[in-house]
C-alpha cells in the first residue's frame, strides 16, 4: 500500500524540464540494469571484527540509538537522497517516509533543484506529513551554487519541504559525463563556505559514490559544514548509471572507462575520520548489510546511508521495505553484540578490527589499541547540539 498524498500531483507534467525525464530514467536504469561498480569494491571485505566469545553484555541490551540533527533516531541509519519530481519518485519518497518513521530513521530527498522553477510539482518530493519525527534532509547539487542559485533559493527549497538541513552533493564525475551536465566547479568551496554562514538550518555535504578525501573533508569542517557523507566507492557507480543513458558508443566508452573509479567506502571512511576526529560522519556507497553498518561506524561513521538497495526494496512496496529494514537492524544488532558493543559509539571505541591480508584474517593484524578501532577523543555524536 502506498502512503497517501498531503497535496495534489501536477496533472500533466508536459512541460516539466528534462531535468524531471532525467530522474525518471535515473530511477528505472537503478532498477533495470547492472549499474554497480566494477573492480572497485567498498574495502569491508578487507576487515573482520574480532570476535568476543563473552560479550559481557545481554543481547536485549544492545542499544542502536543514536541522534541526528538534534532528533532521536532508533537506528544509526539513513534513506540516502535519491528522487522526485515524476508520479514514481512521489510513490518511493513516500513509501521511505513513511518507512522511515516507522523504524525512526533519517530520510533524504533527491535533489530539489526542479522546486524552484516548477514548484507544482512539490508534492512528489513533500513527506514531512508522514514523517514528522525524523531528520529530513533537502537535496540540491553543489554546483547549483555556480550557477545562480543562493542562499534565499535555498532557504525556500527547505522552508517549502520543512527540512532539518540542505544536503549539497558533489559530483562532478556524473556532471562532466552528462551531456547537459554542470560542470563549472571552480571556487565552490568558497560559496559553500557563504551558504553555510547565511542558513539557518545545517548544511550537509555529500559525494555520490566516489568518495570524498580526507583534505577535502577538513576543509567541509572548517567552511562550517555540519556533517559530511563520504559516499564511497564499492555501491552503485555513477558512471555506469550515466553510461546507460549515453546513446553514442564513444561516450559510452568514456564513461565505461570509470566504472572502477573512487575511493573505497572501507578507506574513505577510515582516513575522514582521522582528519575529523569530532565532526558527524556519514557512511554511504555500497552498504548492504548490518555487518557493513556496523563496520563502517567501528571505522569511523556515526550513521551509515544507504540509496540503491532501498530504492529496489521501497520499489517492491512497504513490506518489502520493512522486511529490508529489519533485516538491517537485526543483523547490526547481532554485530554489535558479538564484538562487545552495547551501543552505537562503543562500536569505535570497544570494537577491534581485524584487517585481513590476501582474504585471510592475519594473526598479526589485529588493530586493538591501533587509532582505527580505539580512539581516546570522544566524539560529538549531534553536531547540531540536539538532545535526543
Ligand atoms: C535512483 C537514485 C537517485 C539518486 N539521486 C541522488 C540525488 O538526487 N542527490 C544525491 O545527492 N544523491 C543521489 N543519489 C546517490 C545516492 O544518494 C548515493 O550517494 C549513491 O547512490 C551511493 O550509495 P549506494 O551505493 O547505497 O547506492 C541517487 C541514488 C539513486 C540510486
Amino acid at each position: 500500500m502506498t502512503p497517501g498524498s498531503a497535496s495534489p500531483l501536477p496533472s500533466d507534467q508536459a512541460d516539466l524540464p528534462d531535468i524531471v525525464d532525467r530522474k525518471a530514467e535515473h530511477i528505472r536504469i537503478n532498477l533495470d540494469e547492472d549499474v554497480a561498480a566494477k573492480g572497485v569494491t567498498t574495502g569491508f571485505e578487507r576487515y573482520r571484527f574480532v570476535h568476543r566469545a563473552l560479550p559481557e553484555i545481554d543481547l536485549e541490551s544492545v542499544s542502536l540509538e543514536t541522534s541526528f540533527l538534534g532528533r532521536r533516531l532508533d537506528a544509526p541509519l539513513l534513506f540516502s537522497c535519491m528522487t522526485g519530481g515524476t508520479p514514481r519518485a512521489r510513490q518511493i519518497n513516500r513509501t521511505l517516509a513513511a518507512a522511515a518513521q516507522r523504524h525512526r530513521v533519517a530520510m533524504g530527498l533527491g535533489s530539489c533543484r526542479v522546486l524552484l522553477e516548477h514548484p507544482e510539482v512539490l508534492a512528489t518530493f513533500a513527506v514531512r506529513d508522514l514523517c514528522p519525527n525524523v531528520p529530513l534532509l533537502a537535496n540540491l547539487g553543489a554546483v547549483q551554487l555556480n550557477m545562480g542559485v543562493g542562499p534565499a533559493a535555498c532557504r525556500r527549497i527547505v522552508d517549502l519541504l520543512e527540512a532539518d538541513a540542505l544536503v549539497l552533493h558533489l559530483n562532478p564525475l556524473q556532471e562532466a559525463l552528462q551531456p547537459e551536465g554542470d560542470t563549472r566547479f571552480a571556487g565552490l568551496l568558497g560559496r559553500i563556505e557563504a551558504l553555510c554562514a547565511s542558513l539557518e538550518v545545517p548544511v550537509v555535504v555529500k559525494e555520490v559514490g566516489w568518495g570524498i578525501a580526507p583534505d577535502l573533508v577538513a576543509a567541509l569542517f572548517d567552511a562550517g559544514v555540519a556533517a559530511v557523507d563520504i559516499a564511497g566507492a564499492g555501491g552503485t557507480s555513477w558512471s555506469e548509471v550515466e553510461r546507460h543513458r549515453i546513446a553514442d558508443p564513444v561516450r559510452a566508452r568514456v564513461a565505461a572507462a570509470f566504472a572502477d573509479w573512487g575511493l573505497p567506502t572501507a578507506d574513505t571512511i577510515r582516513l575522514a575520520r582521522e582528519v575529523a576526529p569530532r565532526g558527524t560522519l556519514i557512511a554511504s556507497g555500497g552498504i548492504r548489510s548490518g555487518v557493513d553498518v556496523a563496520m563502517a561506524i567501528a571505522l569511523g561513521a556515526d550513521l551509515a546511508a544507504s540509496a540503491g538497495s532501498m530504492l529496489r526494496a521501497a520499489d517492491e512496496g512497504e513490506e518489502t521495505l520493512d522486511a529490508a529494514v529489519d533485516e538491517i537492524t537485526d543483523t547490526l544488532r547481532i554485530a554489535m553484540f558479538c564484538a562487545g558493543a552495547r551501543d552505537v559509539g562503543g562500536l569505535f571505541r570497544d570494537a577491534s578490527l581485524v584487517e585481513r591480508r590476501g582474504g585471510v584474517a592475519g594473526p598479526g593484524a589485529v588493530l586493538t589499541g591501533a587509532p582505527l578501532a580505539r580512539r581516546p577523543v570522544p566524539r560529538q555524536a549531534d553536531v547540531t547540539g540536539g538532545t535526543p
